[in-house]
């Protein structure tokens, strides 16, 4: 291999690196979430509490940010290597089709891509603070 070859290669493969990484591969949207009974009415009981609010902001900063993003669109640092689109919390659309009990089991209970947080937000004032602070993102 002459080393015109050699850089070519080298060349090539730069160029594909840089592209690879510029435009992270085709997210698809997640299937419909089956979600059990028993949570879907489940009553939030600081349903309207600024205090809750305020208090779930923070805990969307250390646990939800780095893939949802500052401020919902799924769009955090950690979104471009995952298959899954994380979703819009900004969409009003999403945001009426769910109950706050369906928030609560996507983002407690999760699946794939989206993490169990029952062991790292064991309480549950903590838990409806951030549903409450994800409700509140709705544009
Ligand atoms: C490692 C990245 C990651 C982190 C961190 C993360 N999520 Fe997710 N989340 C996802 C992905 C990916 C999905 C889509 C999963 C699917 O549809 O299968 C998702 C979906 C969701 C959904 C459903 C959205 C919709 O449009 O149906 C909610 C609600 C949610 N996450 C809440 C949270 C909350 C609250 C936190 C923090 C406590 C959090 N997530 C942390 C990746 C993450």
């Amino acid at each position: 291999m002459n080393t015109k070859t050699l850089y070519s290669i080298v060349l090539a493969f730069a160029a594909f690196t840089f592209l690879a990484f510029t435009f992270p591969q085709d997210q698809q949207k997640g299937e419909p979430w089956k979600i059990p009974a028993e949570y879907k009415t489940k009553v939030n009981p600081d349903k309207g509490d600024a205090e809750s609010v305020k208090f779930g902001k923070t805990v969307y900063a250390k646990h939800c940010r780095s893939c949802h993003g500052n401020t919902g669109l799924g769009d955090g640092p950690k979104a471009r290597n995952l298959k899954t689109h994380p979703g819009d919390f900004t969409d009003a659309q999403w945001q009426d089709s769910v109950t706050d009990g369906e928030i609560y089991y996507m983002s407690v209970i999760g699946r794939d891509e989206m993490p169990n947080y029952e062991g790292k937000i064991p309480d549950e004032e903590e838990r409806w603070a951030v549903i409450n602070y994800v409700r509140s993102l709705k544009k």
